[in-house]
Order: structure tokens, then C-alpha cells, then sequence
């Protein structure tokens, strides 16, 4: 991979990226999230793990504002979440999101993918979005793939689009929902190696996954979740040592046999 810098904010005004305080949400008669109460420092990179349906997605999802919430606040980068319109549009880009699913549009191709934001969203004219396009992908490593359409690349590249797509927009926090757990094995690592070098860059990350070795390896800080709620947080090395809860050492019990 060609060192390509990721860009931030020239201008930090605090070490906090993004604060959730006393953050509520119901599905119907569902608490999903419960008061939850999470800070992410800059260039810190948090593993979200629990068992499924604990509430990991729709925490994500609040925090780019694909799910409202309740009660309680998000800021991102000292400012709230904005509502709606371009503003909106702009918390998009500025909070990078990677799906389980790839989520590419089907009729452009990957170059395409890849320049659509940073044209429509960021205003960059067609050619400078094409050369830091081009960049990225070189970067994750699917330079010679630019100009097929999606479907022709395996879901390891195409994940790796995602992530190009994503970066182009000079994210300030990059949240990924499980971006490795609907591809074939021997694909997950050439997906985990790229967000391990993101990590090693110095971005901000969430990530939901429950592949423990990159939890280890990569992150600062690992948030258990169960039944809606913040149950444990500790960093990777105490936690999967010494987990404190009687929920956070059934889960590991579980998912350590595989
Ligand atoms: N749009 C929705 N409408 C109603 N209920 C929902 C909706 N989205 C999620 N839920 C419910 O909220 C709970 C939390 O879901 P969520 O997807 O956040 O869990 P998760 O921890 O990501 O689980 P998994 O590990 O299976 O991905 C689940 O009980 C789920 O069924
Ligand atoms: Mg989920």
C-alpha cells in the first residue's frame, strides 16, 4: 500500500471525536440502546463487541444518524448531529461508514464509486476526485480493478472499494458494522489488513466484528454490549484476560471455542 496521509482537521479543539451521553432509543416497546455513555478520542480505535441483538448496529447507525434517538446527545467533533438537508449530508461524509454488505452502486464502476461523494458531497472537481481516487485504491490495494463494475470483483475487493469509497471523503471517524462477516474466509484478512493499517494511521474508528485477533491488535479499547447497554469497557488485553462481567465471560466463552 502507497502512504497516502489520512487527512484531519488542521485545528483539533479537543481529544474528543465523538461523545454519546445518556443516549436513549426504543423500538417500539424495545430499549434498545440504554443510556449509553461513550467517548471516542481522536485516532482512537474502539471494538464493539456482544452477543446479537445487543444493540451494536443501531449505536453505529445512530452515530452517522441512520437512526434517530430518543434522548440524550451526540456530538461529533464538538458539534451536534445535524438534522437534516446538507448539513446532514455532510455528517455522512465526515462519519465513514462500512457495511456488512458492500452497498456499491451496481452501474457505476469502482472508479465511480469512488469519486461520486467527493464530486456531489464535496464539491471536488472531476479530475482531482479521479486522481485521489485512483490513489485510494491503489492504496487498499484494487488500483487495477477501477475500472470494472462491482460485480466483477470478489466481495474481498469489493469491501475494500467500501472503504475507498469511504476514505475519499476525508472521514473524521470511519464506523464499520461487521465488515468482514459475509465474506469467504480467505477473504477477511486482506479486509482486516487494510483496516489495520487505517488504525496504525492514526484514524478513528469504531468497529463492530467479531474477529477477536483484530480486536486485540488493533484497538485501544473494546466496549461489550448486552441487552442495550454499555456492560464492560476495558482495554483488548484486560478484557479478553480478565473480563469483569458475568455476561462478558459467558460471550467470550462462547466465541473463543471456535
Ligand atoms: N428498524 C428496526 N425496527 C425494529 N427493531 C429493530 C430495528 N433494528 C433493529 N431492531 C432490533 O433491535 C435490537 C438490536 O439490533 P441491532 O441490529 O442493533 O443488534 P446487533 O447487536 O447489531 O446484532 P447482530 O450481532 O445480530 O448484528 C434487535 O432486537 C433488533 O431486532
Ligand atoms: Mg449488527
Amino acid at each position: 500500500m502507497t502512504a497516502v496521509s489520512v487527512s484531519k482537521d488542521a485545528a483539533p479543539t479537543s481529544e474528543d471525536l465523538v461523545v454519546l451521553s445518556k443516549v436513549n432509543k426504543h423500538f417500539g416497546a424495545l430499549h434498545v440502546l440504554q443510556d449509553i455513555e461513550l467517548t471516542i478520542g481522536r485516532g482512537e480505535v474502539v471494538v464493539v463487541i456482544g452477543p446479537s441483538g445487543s444493540g451494536k448496529s443501531t449505536l453505529c447507525r445512530t452515530i452517522n444518524r441512520l437512526e434517530t434517538i430518543d434522548d440524550g446527545a451526540i456530538t461529533i467533533d464538538g458539534l451536534p448531529l445535524p438534522q437534516e438537508g446538507k448539513e446532514l449530508a455532510r455528517l455522512r461524509a465526515d462519519v465513514g461508514m462500512v457495511f456488512q454488505s458492500f452497498n456499491l452502486f451496481a452501474h457505476k464502476t469502482v472508479l465511480e464509486n469512488v469519486m461520486l461523494g467527493q464530486v456531489k458531497v464535496r464539491k471536488v472537481e472531476k479530475g482531482a476526485a479521479e486522481e485521489k481516487a485512483r490513489q485510494l485504491l491503489d492504496r487498499v490495494g484494487v488500483g487495477s480493478q477501477a475500472d470494472k463494475y462491482p460485480a466483477q470483483l470478489s466481495g474481498g475487493q469489493q469491501q475494500r472499494v467500501a472503504i475507498a469509497r469511504a476514505l475519499a471523503m476525508d472521514p473524521k471517524v470511519m464506523l464499520f458494522d461487521e465488515p468482514t462477516s459475509a465474506l469467504d474466509p480467505e477473504m477477511i484478512n486482506e479486509v482486516l489488513e487494510v483496516m489495520q493499517q487505517l488504525a496504525q494511521e492514526g484514524m478513528t474508528m469504531v468497529v463492530v466484528t467479531h474477529e477477536m485477533g483484530f480486536a486485540r491488535s488493533a484497538a485501544n479499547r473494546v466496549v461489550f454490549m448486552a441487552d442495550g447497554r454499555i456492560v464492560e469497557e476495558a482495554t483488548p488485553d484486560k478484557f479478553f484476560s480478565a473480563p469483569r462481567s458475568d455476561r462478558a465471560k459467558d460471550f467470550l466463552s462462547k466465541i473463543l471455542q471456535h
